[in-house]
């Protein structure tokens, strides 16, 4: 039995590296943000919402996850949407937030990129102090073209010194990440570190395809696992995994979390982070994925600190916030 605590993991400083804003919103906030945009949802209250939450796999959930987009319209609601998922974080002890958004989804609806982006990065700019520090991921998707993603590119250059990475997300099987290779070439010529969803529901083939691409980091890459070679590579470059362990549990990638290989990753050196996903969706916030992980796997104490650490390398953070981090949570363990 795991010595490991809710209250302990709570209190400890920790990485939200991989959170969709579209999947971030409790099913209360989608119907408050319906009534104030004159929409209806199909579902009589936010409890049935909630009870809709069982998923075959990926694409059914992002059917869900795609159609709940229609409640976010105005400059307003990306900004309180986001402002909710960073007050959230906080009261999870998370001390650095990284946003993923995707604009598509609302952009085919006319919905203008300002609105968005400056919704978005004014709730960031206001949540930020001394303790805690937030950024934008923008995500493109993969199941459209190439020469979309690179709409998006260009859409959000006005706001590139306020964005920390560029992504891609969506249905992952047929679309393999060497399809956007020269959208990911465009992207680290215009200077963003990049990541991409790889090796979710997708084979380890395409995780080899992300770091191939020489991606900054790659989000989930659990099929990598399968593939001893591969996992060598990952940890010899150091390219972090930011992973999703409930999230995976929850689309049917691995059939319990004591079968989820983020431990043995771990300890073959991977740098891997546990991150939330789309929280409300999938049962869990940071913390709740670490002590779901630490009880299914038996994690160690120091295990949870590496996973922890791992998180702030993985960051994308100035070296002063990252050393700053560190010692935040050096002093957690101490106190
Ligand atoms: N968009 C939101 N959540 C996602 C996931 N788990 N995989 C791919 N795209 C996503
Ligand atoms: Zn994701």
């Amino acid at each position: 039995m795991t010595e490991i605590t809710e209250a302990f993991l709570r209190a400890l400083p920790k990485t939200d590296l991989h959170m969709h804003l579209e999947g971030s919103l409790e099913p209360e906030t989608m119907f408050m943000l319906a009534q104030r945009n004159g929409l209806t949802l199909r579902w009589p209250s936010p409890e049935a919402l909630r009870a809709a939450y069982a998923f075959r796999d990926l694409p059914d959930f992002l059917a869900l996850y795609f159609e709940a987009c229609a409640v976010l319209c105005s400059e307003r609601d990306f900004h309180d949407a986001t402002a909710a998922y960073l007050r959230r974080a906080r009261q999870d002890g998370v001390a650095h937030a990284e946003i993923f958004f995707g604009p598509q989804s609302f952009t085919e609806r006319g919905i203008p990129v300002a609105a968005m982006m400056d919704g978005i990065l004014g709730a960031i700019a206001e949540a930020e102090d001394a303790a805690f520090s937030a950024g934008l991921l923008v995500s493109v998707h993969r199941h459209r073209s190439e020469e979309a993603a690179f709409e998006v590119l260009r859409a959000v250059e006005p706001w590139s010194d306020r964005i920390l990475g560029i992504g891609m997300g969506g249905a992952e099987i047929g679309n393999p990440p060497m399809k956007f290779a020269r959208f990911f070439r465009a992207a680290q010529d215009a200077g963003f570190p990049t990541m991409v969803h790889a090796g979710e529901e997708g084979p380890a083939a395409y995780v080899r395809d992300a770091l191939d691409l020489d991606v900054q980091r790659i989000d989930h890459g659990v099929a990598a696992a399968a593939d001893p070679a591969l996992v060598a590579d990952l940890a010899a470059r150091g390219v972090p995994l930011t992973v999703c362990p409930l999230s995976n549990l929850r689309l049917n990638v691995v059939p319990s979390l004591a079968a989820h290989p983020l431990a043995s990753l771990l300890r073959a050196g991977v740098r891997v982070t546990v991150n939330s996903d789309d929280p409300p969706y999938f049962g869990g916030w940071v913390t709740e994925n670490l002590l779901a992980c630490a009880q299914a796997m038996d994690l160690s104490r120091a295990e949870i600190v590496q996973l922890l650490r791992n998180g702030f390398d993985a960051a994308f953070v100035p070296e002063p916030r990252r050393a700053a981090l560190h010692a935040q949570l050096e002093a957690s363990l101490a106190g």
